[in-house]
């Protein structure tokens, strides 16, 4: 009977305390779900007039101003398309403003800023008021504001990134290769806005060469989003360790240290022709040896 209430009593104890803790997640989720909706950050712009067939005045037709990423000195376009500006060309003008600095770039076909790298490009019959950016710089990234001024007057804000391409070796700075298995060593290149025209792996500070009496080293380059170069080298022998450097023609090289180990380690480690890294394995074994 006792027991029989002191396990009622725990049930209801931890129904309710199951209770609460659903009552919280609910309130943690709900408040992170107002969070996400209050926090939804626009899309930056404010139309003067609702977006509608029968509009009257001028609007932004923002899938022809996007945000734009830009390599690192290769010159940027960011447009601007507005609709409707009608024979108001004369006395609706359509500018440029740096959000960083609230500084004034263009207005109309006219470029204000004493910055020579900013210029305002408008060509007559189109709505588009583009501004291009010469050898952009990664403190030129942020928020540009097109606006026009209509009273009050209408924003759009384009984000500009400015990255350049960057190299990395999956695995580095150690891959651990057992011997008689494939190297099999991945450079990848992001941010490349084209694929890089060239590119070339040393090992040791000497180009590979594919048709060397070595035998058994090839490339294969897979180029989409961000390119991917394999560079395989079967039956990896002692003398293949070393530091090995992706080289693409458009961005730093990346190099990463090679060890083939020689047999000390068994065939089990082999991970997909990459082995583990045998410091673990060592400290297994100190550790096995000790209990002994
Ligand atoms: C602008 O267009 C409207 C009608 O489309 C016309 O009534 C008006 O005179 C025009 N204004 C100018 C300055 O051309
Ligand atoms: C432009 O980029 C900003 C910042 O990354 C983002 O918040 C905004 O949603 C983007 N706008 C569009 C239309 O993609
Ligand atoms: C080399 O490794 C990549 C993953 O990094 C894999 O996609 C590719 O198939 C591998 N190539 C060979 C021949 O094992
Ligand atoms: C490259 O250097 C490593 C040591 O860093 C050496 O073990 C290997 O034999 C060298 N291989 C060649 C081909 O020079």
């Amino acid at each position: 009977m006792f027991i029989d209430k002191m396990m009622n009593t725990s049930k209801t104890r931890s129904t309710m305390w199951l209770v609460g803790v659903v009552v919280v997640f609910a309130v943690i989720s709900n408040a992170f779900g107002a969070h996400g909706s209050s926090g939804k950050i626009s899309d930056g712009s404010q139309n003067a007039l609702d977006n509608g067939a029968g509009r009257l005045g001028p609007y932004f037709d923002k899938a022809a101003s996007k945000n734009v990423t830009a390599l690192l000195g290769k010159t940027a376009y960011l447009n601007c398309r507005v609709k409707n500006l009608g024979n108001k060309t004369m006395t609706l003008q359509v500018s440029w403003v740096r959000h960083r600095d609230i500084h004034l770039l263009t207005v109309g076909r006219y470029t204000y800023t004493s910055d020579q790298r900013f210029r305002a490009i408008h060509q007559a019959p189109t709505d588009d008021w583009t501004l291009q950016i010469k050898y952009p710089q990664h403190r030129d990234s942020g928020i540009y504001e097109c606006q026009v001024s209509t009273t009050p007057h209408m924003s759009h804000f384009v984000h500009l990134s400015v990255v350049e391409p960057t190299t990395e070796i999956v695995g580095a700075p150690d891959l651990y290769i057992n011997r008689g298995s494939t190297i099999n060593l991945t450079c990848i290149v992001w941010y490349s806005p084209e694929p890089p025209a060239y590119i070339f792996w040393n090992h040791n500070d000497t180009i590979i060469n594919y048709d060397s009496p070595r035998g058994g080293v090839s490339v294969v380059t897979d180029k989409g989003d961000s390119t991917r170069m394999f560079l395989l080298v079967q039956q990896a022998k002692p003398t293949d360790s070393g530091q090995y450097t992706c080289n693409p023609s458009n961005a730093q090289p990346k190099s990463v240290m090679v060890h083939v180990l020689n047999g000390e380690y068994p065939a089990a480690m082999q991970h997909g022709g990459q082995a583990k890294q045998p410091r673990l394995y060592s400290l297994l074994l100190c550790l096995c040896l000790l209990l002994y």
